[in-house]
Formats: structure tokens, sequence, C-alpha cells
């Protein structure tokens, strides 16, 4: 591969890998927040994106919207061989996901907060975009795979709840459906790596375990994805299946 690129929600999931690569800085596009970031790994270019703060709210633009159009601009700037939507995610205990595990996307991308009951709707509201086949990758890296998630809430409610197990999702996170919608309709390959923050199905409220855990999960992310990018580098896509 000649280009990876990262996609990025939240600075602090960041900022363990950009200091593990070096990356530098780089421009960034007028008035949008968006951070740019890149570095080289074994003759392979690797750009960062992360989204930025939100002018208005002064927080990590965190979120399906941000995600998207962060992931046009990458895609259509740096025409990657592969996009990575890369952070943290919840999981299930009853799956056996633990708090630092880090997944790989299996399959597809499905959002649970689109409920449309209109036949054809309905599953246009789904999504059910196309993961890159990564189970070679998996095994290779020691890491899970689960179908990846999306909605725009932390926390789950009944109508969630039902809308995960029908689709069979295991990482519960807040980007990856967005991106995965934008890298189809550009033909970019895209994986997502999430390292688990919180367990949805615990009694502790998912707020409280993302806060308390995020750094460690950061950390744990870092170490997967560098070993994602040298192990994806000097491989083509179709050698991570
Ligand atoms: N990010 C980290 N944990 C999450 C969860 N439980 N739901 C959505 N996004 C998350």
């Amino acid at each position: 591969m000649k280009c990876i690129a990262v996609v990025m929600a939240m600075a602090s999931e960041a900022s363990p890998i950009l200091t593990q690569l070096g990356a530098q800085a780089i421009p960034a596009i007028p008035l949008l927040p968006f951070e740019f970031f890149e570095a080289n790994r074994n003759g392979c270019r690797v750009i960062i994106s992360v989204n930025g703060r939100d002018r208005r709210h002064g927080v990590d633009s965190i979120g399906t919207e941000a995600a998207a159009l962060n992931t046009y601009f990458v895609a259509d700037r740096y025409n990657p061989d592969l996009l990575i939507t890369a952070g943290t995610a919840g999981g299930w205990m009853h799956q056996g996901a633990e708090i630092g595990d880090v997944f790989v996307s299996d399959q597809k991308f499905v959002h649970h907060d689109r409920r449309i009951a209109i036949p054809g709707l309905d599953e246009y509201g789904i999504g059910s975009y196309p993961a890159v086949p990564a189970a070679g990758l998996a095994r290779a890296l020691n890491l899970k795979l689960g179908v990846v998630t999306t909605s725009n809430s932390l926390d789950e409610n009944d109508d969630d709840r039902r809308l995960i197990a029908a689709n069979g999702g295991s990482v519960k996170e807040m980007e990856a459906a967005a991106v995965a919608y934008v890298c189809e309709m550009m033909a970019i390959p895209v994986m997502a790596l999430k390292a688990i923050t919180d367990l949805v199905d615990h009694h502790t409220a998912t707020a409280d375990q993302f806060n308390a855990n995020l750094t460690m999960a950061s950390r744990r992310l870092a170490e997967k994805l560098l070993q994602v990018i040298d192990f994806c580098a000097p491989r083509m896509v179709a050698d991570l299946a």
C-alpha cells in the first residue's frame, strides 16, 4: 500500500498514535475543524485526520456528521489504499468483551438508531456498508473481530438494543457507519479498529466507564494500530482476508 488514512474523532484517542508515529501536522482546510497529520512507515504514507474541536461547543467533534465530512476530505485529497476508522467503543460482557480489547471490523457497518419503518427505507436506514475482509489480519495480530454498529448516542435504549441484536452488533460506537458510507461511495476499502472503553451490559453507567478507561484504551488502540499499519503497509488489501 502506498497510503493508509486513519480517521479519528477525539484528540485523546489520537494523541498516543500521533506520538508513536512521530506524525507531523500538515495544512488543514480553512474554516473546517479537521486536523491532518502525516507520517511515513516503511515507505507507506500514513495520514491521520482528527475531527477537531466543535467551534460552537468547544468539544471534540464526535458523531456521524463530522466523521462523514472528514472522511470525504481525506478520501478526496489522499485517495488512500485503505481507510481505517479508529477510536474507542463499547462492547458486551455477554459476548466476552473486556475493557481494553481491540476489535477489527467484521463483515459490515450498520446504524442502530436509524429506524425507518417503510419497506426499502428500513434497510437503507441500517446501511450495511461492507467492511474490508480482515480475518487474516485479526488472526495474525490477535485481535477480536466484530460487527461495528453506530449511533449518535453514547447510551443504549430498548430500540437500539433490539436493532443491535438483529444486526449481530458487537462493537458500539459513534462514527464508523458514516465513515463506511462515504468510503463505499468513493470505492475506498474501509476497516475499523476500536478499543473497548466500556461494557454496555455492565451495571456501571457507560459514561463513567468511558471516562475511567479512555486513556488506557487509547494507549491500547495506538499499540494495535501501529501493528495494523505495519501489517498492512507491505501488503495489498486482498492479503488481509
Ligand atoms: N464510545 C465508547 N463507548 C461507547 C458506547 N458505549 N457507545 C457509543 N460510543 C462509544
